[in-house]
């Protein structure tokens, strides 16, 4: 039998150890690993000279837009993007113009992302205001709902209690994840309608209206409804102390809670959020440092289950506006969110297993992307080669991504992805793609 691809003198990362071998990859799958003496004729050789092999990440929180939003980002940029900085996999988000929210506009956005994407994406869909279109948009083959706590976006009314237990309710019945942006819309709004009428329209207002307790409030919230239901919840970007403590509070045996951090709110604060502006805004914002040590310490513990980037790219103009409350809110974070975890596996703060643990096997357990996020053979090949030595600044204007800023500019990191593929093919060299786009899968819940 030949192969497709041989790659040789790989350092790979495989069941918590680096190994020495060689990976056969035939149809887009791996094939065999084992040393080079033992491998299968290959159409194809690579030589990646000792370099170190890492199961492709998997990023579950993407906003790729597209669509009526392709201003801001569309399926090719966003999946550049993406394979430019060593991730393989996106969860999209379904926030779009039209919302992803039934059967039909998930059809339309799939269709729109076949052929354009360079790396494999699966979708989430909004509530639909009907419950009974729930099964129709999973038969399409959405990976998991999303449900949007700070404001209106999909068609279930996030501040009916009744309806939210109904669609809980179903969800949990078809055994399907929802992933949730926990801040309290009532709370939130209130607060802020009272600084926009006083006319505060500056960050520290957007701070105070996006509270620590607006968190905690949606997270306690979810949970009771959860309690009913025993749904699966997945609650996104965690970002304070106490907010996580009212996660781990759910996490109690018999409730299937998961949660994920992002690399903003690690690794800046309010700090950085004043010198940089609103081109840092984010929602939730970033906190003070206790909150990011906070997280961080969430992580040692495994308290906190994946990183994702809630990449929500924007144009330029949208980032600056003349008050607080008019700012597109999000940063790009496709390109910046693994030299920034190596970065901390350098300094000795992660270990390069908690990266793998965090962006690849535990977002393949929680999303049920059953052939990815190890490297074993059968899985998908899909590979994330990194240089842990290379050093360089990141620089917001060569991103691939449309939106070129990023807090993180000009920020000296080191460890970088240096090669991607995905199913099986050479997707991002050396900062360059080399691929045609189509290559990337849709990923349909099985
Ligand atoms: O920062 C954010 N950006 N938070 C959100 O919840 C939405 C997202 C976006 O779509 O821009
Ligand atoms: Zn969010
Ligand atoms: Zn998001």
């Amino acid at each position: 039998m030949i192969v497709d691809l041989a790659l040789n003198n790989t350092k790979a990362y495989i069941k918590n150890r680096i190994v020495d071998c060689s990976l056969a990859i035939n149809e887009g799958k791996i094939l065999k690993i084992s040393k080079e003496v033992n491998m299968p004729k290959s159409e194809k050789k690579i030589d990646l000279k000792n370099q170190l092999v890492l199961p492709g990440l998997i990023d579950a929180h993407v906003h790729l837009r597209d669509e009526g939003k392709a201003y801001k980002e569309d399926f090719y940029t966003g999946t550049a993007a993406a394979a430019a900085g060593g991730i393989t996999t996106v969860l999209d988000m379904p926030n779009n113009e039209p919302v992803t929210m039934s059967a039909e506009t998930l059809q339309t956005r799939m269709k729109t992302a076949d052929r354009r994407i360079l790396v494999n994406v699966g979708f989430y869909s909004e509530f639909p205001k009907n419950t009974k279109e729930i099964e129709k948009i999973l038969e399409k083959g959405a990976v998991a709902f999303k449900l949007f706590m700070a404001e209106q976006v999909g068609g279930l009314d996030i501040d009916n209690d009744n309806a939210l237990l109904e669609a809980f309710k179903v969800v949990s019945q078809l055994k399907v994840l929802v992933a949730v942006h926990a801040e309290d819309r009532k709370s939130l709004r209130k607060t802020e309608d009272s600084f926009k009428h006083a006319n505060c329209n500056e960050i520290e207002a957007f701070l105070k209206a996006h509270s620590e307790s607006v968190e905690v409030k949606a997270v306690k919230h979810l949970l009771e409804i959860v309690k009913q239901t025993n749904a699966r919840v997945h609650f996104c970007h965690v970002s304070t102390e106490n907010g996580l403590k009212a996660v781990l509070d759910g996490k109690k045996p018999g409730m299937q809670i998961t949660c994920e951090a992002t690399p903003h709110h690690l690794f800046l604060s309010v700090d950085d959020l004043r010198k940089v502006g609103t081109l840092a805004l984010t929602m939730p914002p970033v906190r003070g440092k206790n909150h990011a040590s906070a997280l961080m310490n969430g992580i040692r513990r495994g308290w906190i289950d994946i990183l994702a980037s809630d990449h929500a790219p924007h144009a330029p103009e949208e980032k600056k506006a003349r008050t607080v409350w008019d700012v597109k809110v999000g940063i790009p974070g496709l390109e910046t969110t693994l030299p920034l975890l190596l970065t901390q596996v350098k300094r000795g703060r992660l270990s390069l297993g908690d990266v793998v643990k965090l962006m690849a096997e535990k977002p393949a357990e929680i999303f049920n992307l059953t052939d990815r996020g190890c490297l074993k053979r059968g899985n998908k090949a899909d590979l994330t080669i990194v240089d842990l030595k290379k050093q360089c600044k990141i620089d917001a204007s060569k991103f691939h991504s449309k939106a070129k800023y990023s807090p993180f500019d000009r920020w000296s990191v080191e460890g970088e992805p240096i090669k991607t593929f995905v199913n099986g093919q050479l997707v991002m060299d050396e900062g360059e793609i080399v691929a045609k786009a189509g290559i990337g899968e849709i990923i349909r819940r099985q």
